[in-house]
């Protein structure tokens, strides 16, 4: 009876998980919409697969995203409310990379679209840059690995599916600096932002935590579920 108590106060859970390229977003959304069965909602995996498939979207935001800029307000919020219409999100999602602006961030208010709990990764620099450099990707899952910290079983190969890992056109040093001087001059003030919003409405806004994600991927997933309750 407990189990099922606690899966049906999982099962409506809204979450935006904040932080830096590279603080292990996408690494961290795995274990938690494993354990709170909800889905992972990525925008950059989603702006990728469009460049992939040559839709006129990604057509129109290959060259930003390879440059490390943020795309335009405006397409990000009209691929984010189409996405979060569809079934499987009834039951709770995790935004990774949404919001990254504060006019995105108001665009959820304003849509009426509640969210449960707002939790940054907070990671330095100089370590995001050595993460980044070092990434491999599985293209169609989005499973991230890294040659040193999350080594595949086989070197170049997805653990599950054995297909062909891949580095991402903007992880190479240079743009990964310019993608986090983008963080910092426009997607950190939604800190402050959410921190305030809870502040002065206690009892609607999400609740904002942080953890520090510089540590074991399993201490820092152990921070974060007691972060999420
Ligand atoms: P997006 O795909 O969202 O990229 P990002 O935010 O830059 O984040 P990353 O996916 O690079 O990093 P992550 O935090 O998920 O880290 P990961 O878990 O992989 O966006 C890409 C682009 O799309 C943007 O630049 C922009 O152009 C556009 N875009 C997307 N959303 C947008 C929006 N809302 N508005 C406008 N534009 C948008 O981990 C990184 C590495 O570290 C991995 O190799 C991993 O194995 C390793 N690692 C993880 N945790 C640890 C640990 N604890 N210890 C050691 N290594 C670790």
């Amino acid at each position: 009876m407990a189990r099922q108590l606690d899966l049906e106060a999982h099962q409506a859970m809204r979450i935006i998980l904040l932080g830096a390229p590279g603080a292990g977003k996408g690494t961290q959304a795995q274990f938690i919409t494993k354990k709170f069965e909800i889905v992972q909602i990525s925008t950059g995996d989603m702006l990728r697969a469009a460049v992939s498939a040559g839709t006129p979207l990604g057509v129109e935001v290959k060259d930003i995203m390879a440059a490390g800029g943020l795309v335009p307000d405006k397409l990000i919020i009209a691929l984010v409310k189409a996405r979060i219409a569809e079934a499987d999100c009834t039951k709770g999602f995790l935004f990774d990379g949404f919001p990254r602006t504060i006019p995105q961030a108001q665009s959820l208010l304003k849509a009426g679209i509640t969210i449960d709990h707002v939790l940054e990764i907070a990671v330095d620099d100089e370590i995001i840059v050595e993460r980044l450099t070092g990434r491999w990707v599985h293209e169609n899952s989005g499973r991230v690995y890294h040659l040193r910290y999350n080594p595949p079983k086989s070197p170049g190969i997805d653990d599950i599916s054995g297909e062909t890992l891949i580095q991402r056109a903007d992880d190479s040093e240079a743009t990964v600096r310019k993608r986090l001087s983008v963080y910092h001059q426009q997607t950190e003030p939604l800190v402050d932002f959410y921190r305030e919003l809870e502040l002065y409405n206690p009892e609607t806004a999400p609740h904002y935590s942080k953890v520090m994600g510089d540590g074991s991927m399993k201490d820092i997933s152990e921070q974060i579920f007691a972060a999420l309750g």
